[in-house]
């Protein structure tokens, strides 16, 4: 695979190319066709433990004396001349750190000709101990639970915080969208749902869980895109001792959530490999540990996020279509705030209520500039991002019963007002570019209002009264400036 790169040009003195091997967060390690080291880098020699010194110029199996021709996988890319990726190692280095790594392993050819091998490592060991810690967490979490069981509080028990009472909404498309998720909470097939960042993903997902069979069991998060390939596997499907040296015998998340329910998000983000292995999951019922034997049947319900359009993901490459058909038997979109601008107000008083009793205060509402602000903001945040910046108005407010633009923080402050601006500069579609040569301003106006009314008519389907109604103006002066335009239906 020839890259477009200008490698002829690349004339790089050997200090430099130190710097560059010593700055890398892998680790480094190129053996010639005899298994004999000749470049270590930095992050190699804490990987291992050894000093640079140690190993160059050294054979491998006089460094690694417990390393066999079969164990080796730079031996073995050197004798199969084969290339090793995402291989998962835990040593105990020669500083006596446990360390696990994800290596790649492939051939080179030097300019001799002659083959030797690079293993690159990358090391993952406190992402690792960081999952073995969530895991152990999550287990304690469902043994207490079993134990205390102190009141009939579901949400608190199952892990989730909304359900369909918590989704505020008035818009008739979004209710369309929350009747929907109601209906496909009574059945037990996979949903995807798609929709921008902020829009209510997890909302939704949660109370599809709080309403169906399964809500006394647990609902399982688990964003697709926070770890790395190896990890999210050894997370999803649980590990089985002896799978690899130090690994300890653990549930997945599919088996910690039997009977319930388990959310991926940003499926897409999830390696491809991965994606098949949960297509044989999804068609099979069953999960194996990895380094297990044994296959365990789970009921568990899937529900999986986007955030990018499936036809995007699937024109990057980064979703598998019979995966993707598989958990898309209940699709929800969920649309954006811009597209639900009858919803901002209601949604701003909703979270008026709401830190109004977190942080102690009778704000009644927002000023009427505000309210015009909002309502012509663009919202790419969608509702995370109006629940914050009401959120950070509760920190700055000091006087005064409404919230006004200078309670805002100076940086939302200024993003709306920027966004409003730049909208009100583009009200008027002729903009006066060379002020030189201005126009004559009958000819001017008669433009603008030629093309303001031509807009009224085809927002309201050529309904007069109703255009009129849009530009304010009598029925009778729209139709004498139909018949002066001669603008026909
Ligand atoms: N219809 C709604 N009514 C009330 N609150 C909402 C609504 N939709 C979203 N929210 C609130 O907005 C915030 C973001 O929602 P959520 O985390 O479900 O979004 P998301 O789509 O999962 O975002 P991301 O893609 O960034 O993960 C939450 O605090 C949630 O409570
Ligand atoms: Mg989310």
């Amino acid at each position: 695979m020839e890259q477009k790169w200008f490698l002829d040009k690349m004339n790089i003195d050997k200090d430099s190319l130190c710097k560059l091997f010593n700055n890398l967060n892998e680790g480094i390690h190129i053996v010639d066709q005899r298994g004999n080291t000749i470049l270590y880098n930095k992050k190699a020699s804490e990987i291992d433990g050894l000093k640079p010194e140690e190993v160059l110029g050294k054979n491998i199996f006089e460094v690694f004396p417990s390393l066999t021709l079969e164990t080796s996988t730079l031996m073995k890319t050197l004798k199969n001349k084969k290339s090793y990726f995402n291989h998962k190692q835990t040593i105990i280095n020669y500083r006596g750190k446990k360390i696990t790594t994800i290596n790649h392993t492939l051939a080179i050819v030097f300019s001799d000709n002659s083959v030797g091998a690079v293993e690159i490592s990358k090391d993952i060991t406190q992402t690792e101990q960081l999952v073995d810690n969530i895991t152990d967490l999550r287990e304690k979490l469902q043994v207490n639970k079993k134990d205390i069981k102190v009141d009939n509080d579901i949400k608190r028990d199952n892990n989730t915080n909304y359900e369909f009472s918590d989704i505020i909404g008035q818009n008739s498309n979004f209710n369309k969208v929350v009747s929907n998720a109601m209906k496909s909470a009574q059945s037990d097939s996979s949903v995807l749902i798609y929709g921008e960042t902020g829009t209510g993903k997890e909302l939704f997902a949660q109370s599809i869980h709080n309403a169906s069979r399964r809500r006394k069991n647990d609902f399982i998060a688990q964003n697709c895109a926070a770890l790395p390939k190896d990890l999210l596997e050894s997370l999803l499907f649980g590990t089985e001792k002896g799978s690899f040296t130090g690994a300890r015998s653990k549930p997945g998340l599919f088996e910690m959530a039997d009977g319930g329910t388990i959310l991926l998000d940003e499926i897409n983000s999830m390696d491809l490999a991965l994606q098949a292995k949960l297509l044989r999951v999804l068609q099979d019922g069953r999960v194996r540990r990895i380094g297990g034997q044994k296959e365990k049947e789970v009921d568990v319900r899937i529900i999986t996020t986007m955030n990018v359009h499936p036809d995007k993901a699937f024109e990057l490459n980064d979703l598998r279509e019979d995966l993707y058909y598989r958990l898309n038997v209940v699709h929800i979109k969920l649309p954006p705030l811009k597209n639900r601008k009858d919803d901002i107000l209601l949604l701003t008083d909703y979270f008026i209520q709401h830190y109004n009793k977190e942080f102690n205060k009778e704000i009644i509402g927002i000023s009427s500039d505000l309210k015009e602000i909002f309502l012509n903001y663009n919202w790419p945040g969608n509702i995370r991002e109006l629940k914050h910046v009401i959120e950070s108005a509760y920190n700055v407010k000091q006087l005064g019963s409404t919230l006004v633009l200078s309670d805002l923080p100076g940086y939302i402050n200024e993003r709306l007002s920027k966004d409003q601006k730049s909208k009100s500069d583009n009200r008027f579609p002729n903009q006066i570019i060379d002020q030189d040569q201005l126009p004559a301003l009958d000819i001017f106006l008669e433009d603008i209002e030629l093309k303001l009314i031509k807009k009224a008519l085809n927002k309201t389907g050529f309904n007069i009264s109703a255009a009129a109604r849009k530009l304010d103006i009598s029925r009778q002066s729209l139709q004498y400036k139909l018949k002066k335009y001669d603008i026909k239906s």
